[in-house]
């Protein structure tokens, strides 16, 4: 058993994190370390010094009057003894004080019952703390649980409270989490962002003020991802001390860090306080969602893999643990509204002429949606888009040899509906105020049995004809009565999701919301994938992936490759770049494939064939970003069972006559030797512009027209770098590569990257 209790300390031990908590004489919780594994079994030395007050502080009671509640790091906290900082546990009664009771260590998961979803795991890879507190005057209890994932470096909390005082009180918050620690020298990561722009990454130090991410709207939004770290200064991806802490919940969150005038700092997680009441009344209980937390002194890179595989062994569950995804493709972008049944089985047919597994129907299929100001909450077939209905479209999937794959979004009513004019009262708005919309919508009160029976029954329905679902959500909260809606509700959607999910185990489900906002781990204990965001523009997708990898593994990560001009941002990148982006999760295509020029389609089917071959590590490898400088992106998968690495070098901008390029893989095995190979791509001869007949081989004398029907054919071949590399060299010093294009010269080897260029280059351990 990885967690104990002896002589006032709490040990709780995974494979290299050591978390330890001391049972002070007052009976409060000390918090001694987290961090790397302790074998020593002395705390004393941990132990905070009190032996005198401090400055003018409140000291805690007569008998210990050194001891201050604001200068202690603490298991948890309320207010009303001494603690002045953000405090874990708000009611409306001013004063509590909780103290040590009892506590239990068992195998497995002990369940707090939050009515949310936890981690999966059993007797041989987790096991429970918990411990029971009381106030000392009121019979409060308050319970904190701890879990550790052994085998992951992950360590699961919460909290529970229960009111024993015959009388009604409202909690006003309860972290569930906290984390006290004894110095100040940390950053903050924190995935901040905005539609189209999700999980930017953001850092900053923490100086004397607290720091607060507050999220209102309903769902846990793009705005800030519950997932933040905390890092050391001199951390990087691949060196130095990370904290990382993330919520199993998608509502409403709040992320607290807060310095205090000793240099300690109190790090809250908790569903959010902002827009958080609830009466607790005589007897009742509360339990929050679980957090969870990770360690790593090896780095971000570390703190990030155990997360990932954190999530793909404890959080995704059920049929697709660790089964590969298929590759996908989706007509939103190809037709939006406009499609008719033969212009889906023709994209089904080019589809799967290079390769792809799976054919996705988007939004439109259903009711009276023509456009998305209506016919949401009727989930049956459009007959004169599908007459033969949702059935008859799969069975001819099937029959072309792919899967089918359906858009739904069930949270969801449009007032123009068969629903709404059955159901008014259905949806979330209050009488005597005129509603606010989102995209034209109202959200449907998940809070009612009938409503949840309404979307179990008929989202059952479509789901019997189908192989995947993508389960969208496309607006954000408002109208709502009081606030405890945003919870109970929340409540509701897992309650629904739940049912579906044992009802549809082999389904594979993707959770949505207007791309990557509701990208968390409470909708991936439901969902297998999530889609990432609906930018599709590689450049902007190499910060999304790059900030969504810090907390969720690739495997969880939809990412498409487009059309050019992108519809999100106009860029226009190369094919080749947009799949070596896209590749880096779960592959999909999203344009219209009869647009595809002949070379092009050449181009997709060598993609898709070749991520077919190397699937295993693009899903389920384990991730390095590295460390380089702004104008570059270099991600690298090592591949779980051969170990090796495939990485991809991504130029943000062309820098004339620039230093030379290297690869130096820190992660290489040393005393292993690497056959290195690039992937072969192909260069749109018009890249050239009227330079073209200087560097092609095939000289053009008359202009555009032709040069665009000999580009729409044949494309030039990048260089080809292979060699056998040792892994020494590799890791140590670096394989140098050929000089990118300046304008002074070319030749077969000379590397054509431009404005968002990229390769991917595959080093097969030998
Ligand atoms: C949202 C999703 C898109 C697409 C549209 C359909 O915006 O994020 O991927 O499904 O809805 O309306």
């Amino acid at each position: 058993m990885s967690i104990s209790f002896d002589k006032s300390l709490f040990r709780i031990d995974t494979r290299s994190t050591s978390y330890w908590i001391s049972l002070l004489p007052t009976g409060h919780l000390e918090h001694l370390h987290y961090g790397h594994i302790l074998r020593s079994q002395d705390p004393e030395a941990l132990c905070d010094k009190h032996s005198i007050g401090q400055g003018n502080s409140v000291c805690y009671s007569p008998q210990s009057k050194s001891l201050c509640m604001n200068n202690i790091c603490l298991e948890t906290s309320a207010s009303g003894k001494g603690d002045f900082r953000a405090c874990a546990v708000r009611t409306s009664l001013g004063t509590l004080d909780f103290v040590y009771q009892s506590h239990t260590i068992s195998e497995g998961i002990v369940d707090p019952g939050s009515h949310t979803p936890i981690p999966e795991g059993d007797k041989n890879d987790a096991s429970t703390l918990k411990i029971v507190l009381a106030d000392k005057v009121l019979p409060i209890v308050l319970e904190l649980y701890y879990i550790a994932f052994t085998e992951v470096d992950v360590i699961a909390r919460a909290s529970r409270i229960v009111n024993n005082t015959g009388s009604s009180i409202t909690l006003k918050g309860l972290a569930s989490l906290q984390l006290d620690l004894f110095d100040s020298s940390w950053q903050v990561i924190s995935l901040d962002g905005a539609w189209a722009r999700e999980r930017e990454v953001h850092v900053q130090d923490i100086k004397a003020a607290t720091l607060s991410w507050n999220v209102r709207c309903g769902t846990s939004s793009a705005f800030h991802n519950p997932c933040i770290f905390l890092k050391r200064p001199d951390c990087s991806q691949s060196h130095g001390e990370a904290i990382g802490i993330n919520l199993v919940y998608s509502g409403n969150h709040q992320q607290i860090i807060e310095p205090n005038e000793f240099g300690k700092v109190r790090l809250l997680t908790a569903l959010g306080n902002d827009s958080f009441t609830w009466p607790l009344g005589p007897g009742q209980s509360f339990a929050t969602p679980m957090a969870v937390m990770t360690y790593s002194d090896k780095g971000l890179n570390q703190a990030s893999d155990n997360f990932a595989r954190f999530t793909n062994r404890h959080i995704i569950r059920g049929y697709w643990r660790y089964r590969q995804r298929p590759v996908l493709l989706n007509n939103w972008e190809a037709t939006y509204f406009d499609f008719s049944q033969d212009k889906l089985i023709k994209l089904a047919n080019q589809a799967k002429s290079l390769g792809i597994e799976l054919f996705v129907l988007d939004d439109g299929w259903f009711g009276r949606r023509t456009d998305d100001t209506k016919g949401l909450g009727d989930w049956t077939a459009n007959p004169r888009k599908l007459p033969q209905g949702i059935e008859g479209l799969a069975q001819q999937i099937h029959q072309i040899g792919m899967m089918f794959g359906i858009w739904v979004e069930p949270e969801m009513v449009s007032q123009n509906s068969e629903l709404y004019e059955k159901h008014p009262d259905w949806a979330v708005q209050l009488e005597g105020r005129d509603p606010s919309f989102g995209r034209s919508q109202l959200l449907l009160d998940l809070r009612r049995d009938e409503v949840q029976a309404y979307i179990i029954d008929s989202i059952s329905k479509v789901l019997e004809n189908v192989d995947y679902m993508k389960w969208d959500m496309n607006r954000l909260f408002s109208d709502y009565p009081d606030e405890g809606f945003f919870h109970s509700w929340m409540i509701g959607l897992y309650k629904v999701l739940g049912a579906l999910r044992s009802r549809f185990p082999k389904v594979l489900m993707e959770a949505c919301s207007s791309g990557g906002n509701r990208f968390d781990l409470g909708m991936l204990c439901f969902f297998d994938q999530v889609w990432t965001s609906d930018d599709t523009d590689a450049l902007q997708r190499t910060r999304i992936q790059e900030g969504t990898s810090y907390g969720y593994s690739q495997v969880c990560m939809g990412s498409h490759v487009s059309a050019c001009p992108n519809h999100q941002s106009l860029r226009s990148t190369d094919i080749e770049t947009r799949f070596n982006v896209a590749a880096f999760g779960n592959l999909g295509y999203e344009l219209d494939l009869g647009l595809l020029t002949p070379l092009q389609r050449s181009q997709v089917k060598a993609q898709i064939a070749y991520y077919k071959e190397h699937r295993p590590a693009l899903q389920y490898g384990r991730l390095y970003r590295m460390d380089t400088e702004e104008n570059r992106r270099m991600w690298v998968v090592e591949d779980p069972a051969s170990g090796d690495l495939l990485v991809l070098d991504f130029q943000v901008h062309v820098r004339p006559n620039s230093t030379g390029d290297m690869l130096r893989l820190y992660m290489a095995d040393e005393n292993a030797s690497y056959q290195l190979s690039s992937r072969p791509q192909k260069l749109d001869i018009r890249l050239f512009g009227s330079l073209i007949n200087r560097v092609s081989p095939i000289k053009i004398e008359d202009g555009k027209a032709l040069q665009r029907n000999i580009a729409e054919n044949w494309g030039m071949d990048t260089e080809t770098t292979t060699a056998i590399i040792g892994g020494d060299v590799l890791k140590h010093a670096g394989v140098k590569l050929d000089p990118q294009f300046t304008g002074t010269g070319y030749d077969s080897r000379t590397r054509v990257l431009g404005d968002c260029g990229s390769r991917l280059y595959w080093f097969r351990k030998l």
